[in-house]
């Protein structure tokens, strides 16, 4: 149920947006919104979106639209769910909590990251039956199968293997804004934070956020041993051996995130993954990449019908999830937005996001005519 006042406040994603942004500290912002580079990735995932049409189909018989998806053994009230985002308690207090919450609530996917805030058991029993772990392998097996074990233990069946981050990732904004973890405080940061009086009154109520799920992992020493050893040991290169170890040992769901090339995502099946998420990391990586939705196709195409396909980067709307499984995709994951709801309307903002998508989608169907998500596939109209 959509709550009423809050919709007027907040219809869609881009009005998160515009409200909940310029509440998050600069330096913060930058991270969360930028992509790599000049940005033109980030700036394609929009536009390939967006020049994706759909044929409408009118004079057929009246069926309401059914979101469910049911694939793979994975059972979600509608197509999608939100991306794994590091950082997340740092960026908005309390965000990671509410946004488990609300997908667990909804029925909806949900993806905890490695460089998460806040610890995988206090999130499995909020983030419900769509619960996922995303996995950044370290360079030392035993603490990717400590790690493994410990999201095992809590309740997790899905693993996320990302490859797209094959070594350290330079963002210009990030540089030029001095991003840290825990964050430096500069008189530039300090200024910042005193700016967002939000934020800054929900950090004062929890705390400095601090990687939860790898701590057990870090140096007891302090958080300069602490970054000195991270930086050693998440040396995310995944090549086929290291794939092939990790799905010896994951004995769940695995799915590979971060392909964009057919081979491979031919590849990440034939290492043992269940399915794969098409993505650019939100044009976080690589500038020159071509956007997840224009690749779809192929991918669909190579790896065949019963492949579990994920796809994100750019996705805004209902009617951008409707676009992705038009081109190929199985079900979508959305990242930023959720952090932005968070900031938006703190609790409850995610939860409205979460509603307002499932209403987008409901009428995207309708306008299409198409009853059930598998009808959605190829209504794309070209000229
Ligand atoms: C702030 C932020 C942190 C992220 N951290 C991770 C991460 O820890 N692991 C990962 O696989 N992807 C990470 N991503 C990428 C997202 O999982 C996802 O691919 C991307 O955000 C999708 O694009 P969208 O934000 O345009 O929806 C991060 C993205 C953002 C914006």
């Amino acid at each position: 149920m959509i709550d009423r006042a809050l919709e007027r406040r907040l219809p869609d994603a881009a009005a998160v947006e515009a409200v909940g942004a310029p509440r998050i500290p600069r330096f913060l912002r930058h991270y969360t919104m930028g992509g790599i580079g000049p940005e033109v990735g980030l700036a394609r995932n929009r536009a390939a979106l967006d020049a994706v049409c759909l044929m409408p189909r009118y004079l057929v018989e009246e069926a309401a639209p059914d979101l469910t998806f049911d694939k793979a053994r994975l059972r979600l009230l509608a197509p999608f769910g939100v991306a794994p985002m590091g950082l997340g308690g740092l960026i908005w207090p309390g965000s990671e909590e509410a946004i488990a919450r609300a997908m667990g609530a909804a029925g909806l996917a949900h993806a905890l990251s490695t460089v998460a805030t806040t610890a995988v058991e206090v999130i499995a029993p909020l983030a419900g039956a769509g619960r996922m772990f995303q996995l950044y392998s370290f360079s030392d097996p035993g603490l990717d199968a400590a790690l493994m074990a410990r999201v095992r233990d809590a309740g997790y069946d899905t693993l996320i293997v990302t490859v797209d981050v094959p070594g350290a990732t330079r963002r210009r904004r990030d540089i030029q804004s001095g991003l840290s973890f825990p964050p430096r405080f500069t008189l530039a940061t300090l200024m910042q934070m005193a700016a967002s009086p939000r934020w800054l009154a929900g950090q004062a109520a929890r705390g400095i956020p601090a990687f939860q799920n790898i701590l057990p992992f870090l140096p007891k020493a302090g958080v300069t041993e602490q970054a000195a050893f991270l930086g050693q040991q998440v040396e995310c290169h995944i090549g086929p051996e290291r794939l092939a170890r990790i799905r010896a040992e994951w004995p769940g769901r695995l799915i590979v995130k971060g392909v964009l090339g057919a081979d491979d995502a031919v590849a990440a099946l034939a290492a043992g993954a269940d399915g794969v998420v098409v993505s650019n990391h939100g044009g976080r990586q690589l500038d020159a990449t071509p956007a997840p939705v224009e690749v779809l196709p192929t991918i669909r195409d190579r790896l065949g019908d019963g492949a579990l396909v994920l796809a994100d980067s750019g996705v805004r709307s209902g009617l951008d999830i409707a676009r992705m499984i038009a081109r190929g995709a199985d079900a979508v994951l959305i990242g930023r937005p959720f952090l932005l709801a968070a900031a938006a309307a703190g609790n409850r903002g995610p939860a409205h996001l979460a509603a307002v998508l499932m209403a987008e989608l409901r009428t995207t169907m309708a306008q299409l005519g198409r009853r059930t998500l598998a009808d959605l596939r190829g209504v794309e109209w070209t000229r």
